[in-house]
């Protein structure tokens, strides 16, 4: 960013692509760690005169624009959270968006609707995606650059994330440059005993992960809803109505996890206990579990494993405490209910006391961080990517970053 900011940028209308998919709930954002992450960048154009365009996504709509994917509840927050003059686009790269940036005064911010909005953004076919990054680099009129500053986002190969840059001047935002530096000490030379905890609900999203980083840690820790399906696949233990993803029972990469820790030396930690309750509600009954055994309590095959149980927590909590690196990403349960929120709690507990360099990664832990009410600096780095840390510490390169030459 300084490298344009030398150059100067008054007058001049600079595209920033931001993460601001953040979580919603009645009209309103609940969690706004990636608003205030991706204000400085915005701050820092708008103080030294340029004209700044915002393009971010919320959600994944289906390429068509979608009221309850709106950026507006995101704008007004903005509004709340910083002095810019912070305006808002009725659309991408319409009527609304092509009048508003004409508009646009030295020092102010047009927040652009949803990318997502249009189908070209995601789309697999290059000529889509390039037909509207050209767009989004037409509202820039003739003078412009592109700043990419969405951290979260750059695993995707995107029209908004990385096609633009083929448009535009394209230069990498601080939030980049900062997230690259603390996850760039995770790859290269971790303290060890390096210690990788993930939760989170779809096995299927984390597969490759987990399958990437255990030859990297020292030990991966496994929590959150997809204990169960690895529970039923590897171990056969019957899991009741807890989540399940039937189509990976089989799947010879989830089977042979325990062979693939055992070749690199790792320990996969997994959890012994399951808080086992009546239903997927925040009032439900619910007991405490042996994981082998999560069938033969009071609610039977209809229980439902929600959090990992007070032994799984401590052991995990245990295992962070002895550790030098800790990466985090996914809760342990279903934080969001208190009656099932102790397992992220402890796990988050444990990193805030613990005096190693702790990573957490990803939106939901980010957020289960916060929502629980721990203070924020106890963590060495709070990420604002979750698959996009993910992928990185995978050692995937990365589109958005690929597409700045950096
Ligand atoms: C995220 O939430 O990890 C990023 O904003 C990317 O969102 P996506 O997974 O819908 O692409």
């Amino acid at each position: 960013l300084e490298n344009l900011l030398a150059q100067g940028v008054e007058g001049r209308k600079i595209l920033v692509r931001s993460d601001l998919n953040v979580p919603l709930k009645d009209g309103k954002v609940t969690d706004d760690g990636r608003i205030r992450a991706s204000l400085p960048v915005l701050e820092k154009l708008a103080a030294a005169g340029a004209r700044v365009i915002v393009t971010a996504h919320l959600g994944r709509p289906k390429g068509k624009p979608d009221p309850q994917y709106s950026l507006a509840p995101v704008a007004a927050r903005m509004a709340e959270l910083t002095s810019l003059a912070v305006a808002q686009a009725e659309d991408l790269t319409g009527e609304s968006a092509k009048a508003s940036a004409a508009e646009l005064q030295n020092g102010q911010v047009l927040l652009l609707e949803n990318v997502r909005f249009d189908p070209r953004e995601t789309s697999k076919v290059d000529a889509e995606r390039a037909e509207l990054a050209g767009e989004l680099a037409a509202l820039t009129a003739g003078n412009g650059a592109f700043v990419n500053d969405a951290f979260g986002a750059v695993h995707r190969r995107h029209a908004s994330v990385a096609d633009i840059a083929e448009k535009l001047p394209a230069y990498q935002g601080d939030l980049v440059a900062a997230e690259l530096e603390v996850l760039k000490t995770l790859t290269e030379n971790p303290a060890r005993p390096y210690t990788v905890v993930l939760g989170g609900s779809k096995v299927s999203d984390k597969i490759a992960v987990i399958e990437n980083l255990i030859p990297r840690a020292d030990t991966v820790i496994i929590g959150g809803g997809m204990v169960f399906t690895l529970a039923k696949a590897i171990m056969k233990y019957p899991i009741g109505k807890s989540l399940v993803e039937k189509d990976l029972l089989e799947d010879p990469s989830v089977t042979g996890l325990m062979a693939l820790a055992q070749k690199h030396g790792t320990t996969l930690l997994f959890p012994t206990d399951i808080v086992m309750a009546s239903g997927f509600a925040a009032d439900a009954d619910h007991e405490v579990r042996p994981v082998e055994d999560l069938e033969n309590g009071t609610y039977g095959a209809e229980a439902m494993g929600l959090d990992i149980g007070p032994a799984s927590a401590e052991a995990f909590a245990e295992e962070i405490r002895r550790s030098k690196t800790v990466f985090w990403n996914g809760p342990m349960g279903v934080f969001e209910m208190e009656a099932f929120s102790a397992g992220t709690r402890v796990v988050a507990q444990a990193l805030a006391e613990s005096e190693a360099f702790t990573v957490v990664g990803g939106g939901d832990s980010a957020a289960a961080v916060r929502a629980l009410g721990f203070d924020e600096s106890s963590f060495g780095h709070i990420s604002t990517g979750g698959g996009a840390s993910l992928e990185y510490l995978e050692g995937k390169s990365l589109p958005g970053i690929e597409a700045l030459g950096a």
